[in-house]
């Protein structure tokens, strides 16, 4: 298979995204949700297969077991405004999905999702990751992933995360936009990837009081050991090695899978730059990420 091209970031509607993600807009803006629907938001290399792979096992690991192991989670659960020139968009993915509730993924800033998930009061499931972390595992899958733009070296990079010139545009206002989403609209439970790591048993209940799921401890035993980081690891049907796009010899998709990964990148001076921009970033103090547990 012939690899496209990296693509170019550009501004869209005032976020820098690019064409994989913009082609389909009038499309997918007009997805039909349903009331059922769980939306998987977040902000790219948060943990958004993580809690894919939770919700997929929850919900239909008992019903349908063979989805987990003939499926890839991509299939499983669709991500929404993806395009791929010649390939099943993300939003007829969607469309065609055969399962109640439909599980779709997206990495859209909150004011471009689409207006039928608001209509349809959905449940919306957010998850957030310190941003050091984040960005150094977003530095990795720019590298590995032909479908990104270039990562160029990390103190590039680095600066660029910095500015917000990122896919999907800024960290900073991705995580405090679905945060202050929750004051106007209940349905969304705001999750961490740090308490995923710290107590991922406890987070995996949180999550089913939300969604109104109550499994027997050997089924919540079953989730809470397939989606072990070194499981999902050696899960093709959950590790992303089946895409052609990515180059799992420059790095593998599911990395470390740890918090505070960034001290093995950041120079002490690229800490304190970090540090003293992200205080004036952000300001809102009942939004605090852990980037070390
Ligand atoms: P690292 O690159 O730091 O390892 P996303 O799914 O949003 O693209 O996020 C990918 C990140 O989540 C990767 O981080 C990956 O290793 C991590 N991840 C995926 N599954 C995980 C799991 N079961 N436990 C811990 N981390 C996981």
């Amino acid at each position: 298979m012939k690899l496209p091209p990296r693509p170019k970031l550009f501004d869209f509607h005032g976020v820098s995204m690019t064409h994989f993600f913009t082609q389909n807009w009038e499309n997918v803006q007009n997805f039909q949700a349903r009331p059922d629907d769980i939306l998987i938001a977040t902000y790219p290399k948060a943990g958004t297969t993580w809690v894919s792979q939770i919700l997929d096992m929850l919900y239909f690991g008992q019903t349908s077991p063979e989805r987990l192991t003939m499926l890839p989670i991509y299939e499983r659960v669709p991500f929404l405004e993806m395009t791929i020139p010649n390939l099943l968009t993300g939003k007829d993915q969607a469309d065609e999905l055969p399962t109640t509730p439909r599980l779709i993924k997206t990495h859209f800033p909150v004011q471009f999702v689409p207006k039928s998930f608001w209509e349809q009061n959905c449940r919306i499931i957010y998850v957030a990751r310190n941003a050091k972390d984040n960005m150094v595992s977003y530095y990795h899958f720019d590298c590995m992933n032909q479908g990104q733009p270039e990562a160029g070296d990390w103190n590039s990079f680095f600066q660029r995360f910095m500015d917000g010139n990122m896919v999907f545009g800024p960290w900073y206002d991705h995580v405090n936009g679905w945060w202050k989403k929750k004051e106007s609209y209940s349905n969304i439970h705001y999750m961490f990837y740090e308490d995923m790591i710290e107590d991922t048993g406890r987070e995996i209940d949180k999550l089913c009081a939300f969604i109104g799921l109550s499994p027997s401890a050997e089924e919540k035993e079953k989730v809470t050991s397939g989606v072990q980081f070194d499981n999902m690891k050696n899960n093709k049907m959950a590790n992303y090695s089946t895409l052609p796009i990515m180059n799992f010899k420059v790095s593998p998709f599911m990395r470390k899978g740890k918090v505070g990964d960034w001290k093995n990148y950041f120079t002490v001076a690229q800490n304190e730059q970090f540090d003293a921009d992200y205080k004036k970033k952000m300001k809102d103090p009942t939004l605090q990420l852990r980037c070390v547990i």
